[in-house]
């Protein structure tokens, strides 16, 4: 990782790698999702959990490992100019599909952010089916992680009006932003950015999966926001080493 693209994520939110989980976890992490997403599909997941990280948890050890490796961790602490972080969130599968099953009309996802320019994270999201522009790609707003979330939302919502498409005051906006990067996700790359940048999805049209993986670090004290899907899937946690749990946001700051 380069100064420059270091600083690329600071102003626009965002910057890739080439595949950050390596080729053989790829085709392990793969196949296990294959493996597990029937009993997840059936699964009931206690009010409140976040059914992605539990299908990332399912998914278990490889994943693990990916998200373990010094360099990428090494990665998250120089972006975010720390000496420590830990995993706060996470996910795996198709993130369209949970967002949007609230009966709307496509598949896709509104614009949104998760946190604001106070919230301090970094990102990594890696497709296992490459997410084209028929595939609900993720499109990205850059530097909206340093602006006021009420701006921008403002922006987004005077941008979806102009479309002519809404005879009352929108709820939710889809609207293409003349400065949105569409991401055109390869399974050959990693995306490292920050979900505090305002991001929707394209429409999916084409059939097929849209799987992908993703998990932020966040600085000490940031959030831990999966917590309980890890201790409700992975058996055995409590018998981490002190230097894992640490990592997975187990141990108090
Ligand atoms: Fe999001």
């Amino acid at each position: 990782m380069t100064d420059q693209q270091v600083e690329h994520f600071h102003r626009n939110g965002f910057f890739f790698v080439p595949n950050a989980v390596g080729e053989d976890a790829m085709v392990e992490v793969d196949w296990r999702q294959r493996m597990v997403s029937a009993e997840w599909e059936k699964m009931q997941w206690p009010e409140g959990m976040n059914r992605g990280a539990g299908q990332f948890f399912m998914v278990g050890e490889p994943l693990f490992l990916a998200v373990e490796r010094p360099e990428i961790v090494d990665m998250a602490k120089q972006v975010l100019g720390v000496d420590e972080v830990h995993i706060g969130a996470c996910g795996l599968g198709d993130a369209s599909k949970i967002v949007s099953a609230d009966g709307r009309l496509l598949q896709q996802v509104h614009w949104h952010a998760d946190g604001g320019p106070d919230v301090k994270q970094v990102s990594l999201r890696t497709a296992l089916d490459r997410h084209d522009p028929s595939n609900a790609p993720l499109r990205v707003l850059p530097g909206t992680h340093l602006r006021p979330r009420d701006e921008v939302m403002e922006e987004l919502r005077q941008v979806e009006i102009a479309t002519g498409r809404h005879n009352e005051m929108p709820e939710h906006f889809f609207a293409k932003h003349p400065h949105e990067i569409e991401v055109v996700l390869d399974p050959r790359w990693t995306l490292v950015w920050t979900p505090s940048c305002w991001h929707a999805t394209g429409v999916k049209t084409a059939a097929g999966p849209r799987r992908a993986m993703a998990w932020n670090y966040f600085p000490p004290g940031g959030r831990k926001r999966d917590l309980a899907a890890l201790k409700h899937v992975v058996e055995g946690w409590e018998d981490w080493s002190e230097e894992r749990k640490r990592l997975w946001g187990l141990l108090d700051d």
